[in-house]
């Protein structure tokens, strides 16, 4: 058995956990990154990179929505400090999301959310078919309406993942890749926590832990159990085509069945499903028609384009749809969960937060009603 130690260890190195450590790294803070596969491999990877605030937020999810627009305003000078630290650009994009209504009905719903948007402070712009068509003329011209989010942006989380691992090897950190937590034993006394890791049967030792392993969250083994968080995996199936000219799609385009996401290297993916199957990773052939469908009934013209990638994710959905992040009830453990639909544009806000409160600061009042205590108080 080896030992090894550091300020602070995080179980998981997806999205969440890589953005924290690269907070912390910054701070000439020792942290490492503990992650059984290979960094991001999981829904960070498989996700479309939309930074989505007023798209992908419902009615009346206040708080949400609020901690989406802060999330997504911090993006543009995290992402330029991301590319500044690892010297990887990162593809951010503010062209804008085209939220799109197929038909008449589809329109009616839309000016509904659209009102509810507006009424409430959102920047959305209603366009005519005329004006969607002018603004993105690769639309189909039989759809009845749209809602011009100029707010929505998008980053190609991939390079993201990328730029994350190395910026924090540069600054001192350490991303331990194929390194799977066999045990964690929280230390009552409070400051010395173990993490158990295998293969190589190392004993890590630290006084912060942080919990971001997405949707494996609440079965790492050796969690007590009265803050093993309520998330679960909630499966999407996803792909990715190659724009190929005269085809070019300069926005989000989002529809009630599925949403594309340019690149600008010639890839635009198209998302994704939304499925209770547990850890069930298979690819259906239901799954890719109804985004497919989706997609084509918006934007044409992706019938002729190459396939280049077929892909599924398991998202970490909470009990409430909503992040998991703040202190828990066991002294040292901080969970940093739950992202759901939302882990791209929320792994900005939610870095500055935990870094803030693993430093020994306060955490900002708008990540307060996202604290794991929720859950015990329910309990
Ligand atoms: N944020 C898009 C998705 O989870 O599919």
């Amino acid at each position: 058995m080896s030992a090894r130690n550091a300020d602070t260890l995080i179980v998981g190195g997806g999205i969440i956990g890589l953005s924290i450590a690269w907070r912390l790294a910054r701070t000439g803070h020792r942290v490492t990154v503990l992650e059984r596969d290979t960094a991001g491999a999981h829904a960070s990877r498989m996700a479309a990179g939309m930074l989505a605030a007023t798209a992908e937020v419902g009615y009346e999810e206040f708080d949400l929505y609020a901690l989406c627009t802060h999330s997504v305003i911090r993006w543009a000078s995290f992402a330029s400090e991301l590319e500044e630290d690892s010297g990887i650009p990162v593809d951010f994009r503010s062209e804008g999301t085209m939220v799109v209504a197929r038909d008449p009905d589809a329109a009616r719903a839309l000016r509904r959310a659209f009102e509810f948007q507006q009424e409430h402070g959102f920047e959305v712009q209603w366009l005519t078919r005329a004006e969607a068509l002018e603004r993105e003329p690769f639309l189909s011209p039989r759809i009845a309406a749209a809602v011009y989010a100029a707010d929505d942006h998008s980053v190609d989380n991939r390079a993201v993942i990328h730029a994350l691992v190395a910026a924090i090897r540069k600054l001192g950190g350490r991303v331990e890749e194929q390194t799977a937590v066999t045990e964690i034993t929280m230390d009552a006394s409070g400051s010395n926590h173990h993490v158990r890791t295998a293969p190589g049967n190392t004993e890590w030792t630290a006084p912060q832990i942080v919990l971001a392993a997405g949707a494996w969250s609440h079965g790492v083994p050796g969690l007590p159990d009265e803050v093993r968080p309520p998330v679960r995996p909630v499966k999407g199936q996803i792909l990715t085509l190659r724009m190929e000219a005269p085809f070019k799609l300069e926005h989000v385009v989002r529809g009630a069945r599925a949403y594309l996401v340019p690149r600008s290297d010639g890839r635009l993916v198209i998302g994704a499903t939304s499925e209770e199957m547990g850890f069930n990773t298979e690819l259906t052939a239901g799954g890719m028609w109804s985004i497919l469908d989706g997609a084509r009934e918006l934007v044409p013209g992706v019938h002729d384009l190459p396939v280049m990638e077929t892909n599924v994710g398991l998202r970490p959905g909470s009990r409430d749809h909503q992040p998991i992040v703040g202190w828990s009830a066991v002294p040292g453990l901080f969970v940093a969960t739950g992202h759901y639909r939302h882990g791209v544009i929320l792994s900005s806000a939610t870095a500055d937060a935990a870094a803030d409160a693993l430093l020994g600061r306060d955490m900002p009042t708008i990540m307060h009603p996202f604290s794991p205590t929720r859950f015990q108080t329910q309990a």
